[in-house]
């Protein structure tokens, strides 16, 4: 005889089981992707790219391309028409509270609907991050907090963004795209009180959401939670897996590695692993090699008998050096280009099968409003303006001194160098602040002395351009009218940037 649950725990059951059949249902509609690339439309320029692909005759099966101007989007479409095109999103703010009620996150949602409309893409990617918080700017992804409150946070804005897109948008297949939620890396720490495969086990348990499973990230993960100081990697990986919703993962990205490019010690230094070998301080980079550690860890994954949804497994190489890519794709699509996509034992539910999700739970006011306070304290933890005190920081105590090089190192390398060296953008402006005394790391401290709110769609480039110009009025009101020059010069130029490159690119055969 079964067991009987008490009333409460069935109806979760028939809860989740609805949101489990309408995630199978949609990913049924989803055909193997195979191998590809993760790109984007101008670093490296889309067109040299392909060329160069052509030329050593090799061909991903599909590639996921990076948000990017509606114009270019077209011309890669147009370019590249014979090849499956998914779209990896940014500046949807899914950890965040409070985003789902926001006019600008729906503005949002309905671009991205287009760009997905334009390359007809099955899956919208979109890292499990932000690189805004309460009021605070970042230049590259901050993970969310790890908390149960947080987990269901973002597994309602997934839902919302799905149910928005589920509106907007109809693909030549007749279905929506499907949300593809990336776990992020761990930049040197991390905050929260769950482990990160419990986390997503949680999202997954409302959201009808894939999955991607990047393996440089997995690594940080290692690296960054302290887990290293208990396990081997392959040790790790495998309790992991165990953990981790992998009959969710839809996607696999491997992408590079490397210690901060500021090359400071502090940020580039080894630690004792617990066997016999060194692990270096890496983060995730893009335009670094892949290291054969990865695709060591990948074999690992790919033979988990959890991963029963892959569709497909993808380097993810913007801002890598054309040649490099084309070299590291060689020799991935020669390794992995008998590789089994697990297509015949999926169940395939059919439509009518599909109950239709219940409607979302919200969270309650009074959580809503702790979870608020929460990622105000951890983005002021983040910047240096807060002690690491609490249970969400008890794991970064087990790299004691990672969130003090976060803070003292990546981030002002983040706001004077990174994604616009400030140097160069305002060259005259600068020189003037330094005749009269005035130093840059000054603007590190005025980018993160307050928080202010945003009024548009997030763009790293623009707010830098706007801080600094805000920065150069308090400091030295006198120099503020080049600056001020120097700002249109910048926002034309960026303005303009993106012609060349349609224009190039529609010069492909
Ligand atoms: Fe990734």
């Amino acid at each position: 005889m079964g067991k009987i649950l008490p009333l409460g725990e069935s109806i979760r059951m028939a809860a989740l089981d609805s949101v489990e059949r309408e995630f199978l249902h949609r990913l049924s509609l989803i055909q193997v992707h195979g191998l590809g690339l993760s790109v984007d439309a101008y670093s490296p320029d889309f067109t040299s790219l392909l060329g160069a692909l052509h030329r050593r005759q090799v061909r991903p099966a599909y590639l996921e391309v990076f948000r990017a101007a509606p114009a270019a989007l077209a011309v890669i479409k147009r370019q590249a028409s014979d090849v499956l095109l998914p779209y990896h999103g940014e500046g949807l703010w899914v950890t965040q509270p409070g985003i789902a009620d926001d006019p600008l996150f729906a503005e949002e949602v309905h671009e991205v609907a287009g760009h997905l409309q334009t390359l007809d893409s099955a899956w919208m990617n979109h890292e499990c991050a932000t690189k805004s918080i309460a009021g605070y700017s970042f230049g590259t992804y901050l993970p969310p907090l790890y908390t149960e409150p947080s987990a269901c946070m973002v597994a309602e804005n997934t839902r919302r963004v799905q149910e928005l897109l589920d509106r907007q948008c109809r693909l030549s297949h007749g279905a929506a795209p499907l949300v593809l939620l990336e776990m992020p890396p761990l930049t040197y720490f991390v905050a929260g009180t769950m482990a990160v495969p419990r986390y997503f086990q949680v999202v997954i348990e409302s959201a009808p959401c894939g999955l991607v499973l990047d393996i440089g990230h997995l690594w940080t993960v290692y690296r960054y939670s302290g887990a290293w100081r208990r396990a081997s990697l392959g040790q790790f990986v495998s309790t992991f897996l165990d953990e981790f919703p992998m009959h969710r993962v839809v996607e696999i990205h491997v992408a590079g590695l490397s210690i901060h490019e500021s090359g400071s010690t502090a940020a580039s230094g080894p630690v004792k692993e617990s066997g016999d070998g060194f692990l270096p301080a890496w983060i995730d980079a893009h335009a670094a090699p892949i290291p054969a550690v990865l695709f060591e860890m990948l074999d690992q994954v790919l033979s988990h008998p959890g991963l029963t949804s892959l569709r497909g497994l993808a380097l993810e190489v913007d801002t890598k050096p054309v040649e490099l890519i084309v070299d590291e794709f060689a020799l991935f699509a020669e390794r992995y280009r008998s590789m089994q996509f697990p297509t015949k034992d999926m169940p395939v539910v059919s439509e009518d099968r599909v109950p239709g999700l219940p409607k979302a739970e919200r969270l309650s006011d009074a959580v809503a409003r702790g979870l608020e306070e929460a990622y105000d304290r951890y983005a002021r933890v983040a910047v240096g303006r807060a002690d690491p005190v609490g249970t969400e920081w008890t794991h970064s105590t087990a790299c004691a001194d990672a969130l003090d090089t976060y803070r003292a190192i990546y981030l002002p390398y983040e706001i004077l160098h990174w994604g616009g060296d400030v140097e160069s953008m305002f060259p005259e402006t600068c020189r003037r602040l330094a005749a009269q005394g005035v130093s840059l790391s000054r603007f590190v401290h005025f980018w993160f002395s307050r928080p202010r709110p945003r009024a548009r769609s997030y763009d790293f480039f623009l707010v830098k351009i706007e801080r600094f110009v805000e920065f150069v009025q308090d400091e030295a009101r006198e120099v503020c009218g080049i600056a001020e020059q120097e700002a249109d010069e910048l926002r034309r130029a960026y303005d303009a940037a993106n012609e060349p490159l349609v224009q190039t690119m529609s010069e492909y055969p």
